[in-house]
């Protein structure tokens, strides 16, 4: 075995053990033990503030974690995936979203080659565009100016968009923002319900341009705008692709396709022309400082020393649970009603990025990878799924997300959410013993009898972790920062468990057996299935 494999062993199994004597005490107890538990679990980076003294680690278990991410090598693949090197291994890929949203004069090199003229040449495209679109100065095939913006993509050419819009948009926008991404033709049918074509841009956005959700929304939407305004109506196609060819093949013209290029993952997209339909309908100034507060944090991740860098030990803590401690799923909660499609969009990014079970070099994993993540915005959580995070068998991790200043609405709802994302991190790690309900009901006069029967109902065992991130208002600056802690956690992740994270080939088998199985509902030959598969096919064939 060389050197390095035993190395990162011993660092996995100094892990295991950090982790098995956690098993053993509660979460709780850290802080009288260690009493700069809080200052060196708190730490903030570009505009945003993270508690990690809530999870089950020690001080110790933090430097054994700390060990392992220097044994993996992370210092040395984050200098790789900022150097532009080809870290996307399958695909024979550098992975360089930070590019996208560097400063003026960065230069950055995909692959040896530079890469940040061209970047700074789409943006000046894209801040032309958005410019001209927002004073109406560009107008629509009948010369009305636009006031509507039909966005139609899938996974990282939507879910990041989708969130943006959500997280930034004003409660009257001048340009409304809508999106279609499913290929079940009632999201494009409601899209497009209540708009006038003469007044609608359809932005249609795909890295390949041969998504056939994508393809089928936007032929749709062609024909849509095609049956008001005739064939002139192409000019408010407008479209965003690393494969600009297909894109003018479909009719959109020249000067409105945006380009992108294969060093950029789809769902690391949102800051090139995938971010287009956001910088128009939001302002292309808005979308400047969403790309300053991310590029804020690729410094801060690039710069700051492991044992202080928010991505790196956000990813520790993950990895204390999933590894350590075994726990397969996780619950993303921001208490923020305009974040809600926050967990939508990690799902993508976790699950796409690191749901592998080989590691880049084609060998079975060494350790399981990816969590599962779900989530939906507190408060509403709190009525749906949380009675299993404080009582259920599994102990799932929870982040939990919330915002110092109120966006909207009466500024008087913001401390009650506030006050229930604290508390809902304290209950879960404090819990309520089952002696505290006893005493409670007794004092409510209850009998022996009645308080048996009650006091395991209402016992919390609590020692659930949590993290807590706490943004001090929910602007582009510090949106843009959330996003690209959670994208450098997933490549930190990434290297712990020796797998590419830029790719995603467990998404193909389903789409070309969609193909087959379309043909036959279609009215083709009958292939070879299981019986099942068989049985659903001839029942669905009309
Ligand atoms: O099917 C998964 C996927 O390839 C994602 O990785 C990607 O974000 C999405 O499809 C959309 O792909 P495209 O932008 O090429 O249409």
């Amino acid at each position: 075995m060389d050197l390095r494999v035993s190395e990162i062993d011993a660092a996995w199994g100094r892990l295991d053990a950090a982790a098995g004597a956690a098993r053993a005490r509660r979460i709780e107890s850290l802080f009288a033990q260690e009493p700069d538990r809080l200052a060196r679990l708190t730490l903030s980076a570009a505009g945003l503030d993270l508690d990690l003294s809530k999870q089950p680690w020690s001080l110790a278990d933090l430097d054994v974690a700390l060990g392992l991410a220097r044994a993996a090598g992370v210092e040395a693949a984050r200098a790789r995936l900022f150097a532009g090197q080809i870290v996307n291994l399958s695909e024979g890929r550098p992975a360089l979203h930070m590019a996208l949203r560097a400063p003026a004069g960065a230069d950055f090199k995909a692959a040896g080659q530079p890469v940040s003229p061209e970047v700074e040449a789409t943006r000046a495209q894209m801040r032309a565009f958005a410019d001209e679109v927002r004073s109406g100065a560009r107008k629509g095939a009948s010369g009305q100016p636009f006031r509507a913006i039909v966005h139609i993509g899938i996974g990282g050419s939507d879910l990041g968009p989708r969130l943006i819009w959500e997280a930034l948009k004003p409660l009257d926008p001048k340009i409304e923002l809508r999106f279609a991404a499913n290929v079940d033709p009632a999201e494009l049918a409601q899209a497009l319900t209540g708009l006038d074509p003469a007044e609608t841009l359809v932005v249609v956005v795909s890295k390949t341009f041969t998504t056939l959700e994508t393809l089928t929304n936007a032929e749709v939407a062609r024909a849509w705008l095609r049956a008001a305004l005739g064939s002139a109506a192409d000019a408010q196609l407008v479209a965003v692709s690393a494969a600009p060819d297909k894109a003018q093949a479909f009719g959109v013209p020249p000067d409105q396709v945006f380009a992108f290029w294969d060093w950029v993952g789809g769902r690391y997209s949102l800051w090139s022309a995938v971010g287009l339909s956001c910088a128009v309908a939001l302002g292309y100034e808005t979308f400047e400082r969403l790309l300053a507060g991310a590029a804020a944090m690729d410094r801060h991740f690039e710069t700051a020393p492991l044992a202080t860098n928010a991505p790196v030990l956000l990813a520790l803590a993950h990895v204390f649970n999933r590894n350590g401690l075994g726990r397969p799923i996780r619950a993303v909660v921001p208490y923020a009603q305009r974040l809600r499609l926050f967990a939508a969009f990690l799902q993508q990014l976790e699950m796409e990025s690191n749901g592998k079970r080989v590691d880049a070099h084609g060998g079975p994993v060494a350790h399981p990878t990816a969590a599962s993540v779900f989530g939906d915005a507190g408060t509403n959580g709190q009525h749906a799924f949380f009675q299993l995070l404080h009582q259920g068998t599994d102990i799932v991790p929870v982040d939990l997300l919330a915002v110092r200043q109120p966006t909207d609405g009466d500024p008087a709802g913001q401390k009650k959410l506030l006050a229930n994302a604290i508390a809902q991190a304290e209950a879960l790690m404090v819990g309520r013993p089952e002696a505290e309900v006893r005493a409670e009901l007794d004092a409510k006069g209850l009998s022996t009898a009645e308080i048996d029967a009650l006091a395991p109902q209402r016992t919390f065992l609590g020692d659930r972790p949590s993290s807590f991130i706490l943004l001090d208002a929910l602007d582009p600056e510090r949106l843009g920062a959330l996003i690209a802690l959670y994208e450098h956690k997933v490549f930190v992740e990434g290297v712990l468990w020796g797998i590419d994270s830029f790719d995603q080939w467990g998404v193909e088998l389903g789409k070309t057996l969609a193909a087959r199985v379309l043909g036959e509902l279609e009215g083709g030959a009958a292939g070879a299935h299981d019986p099942s598969t068989a049985a659903l096919i001839a029942r669905l064939r009309a």
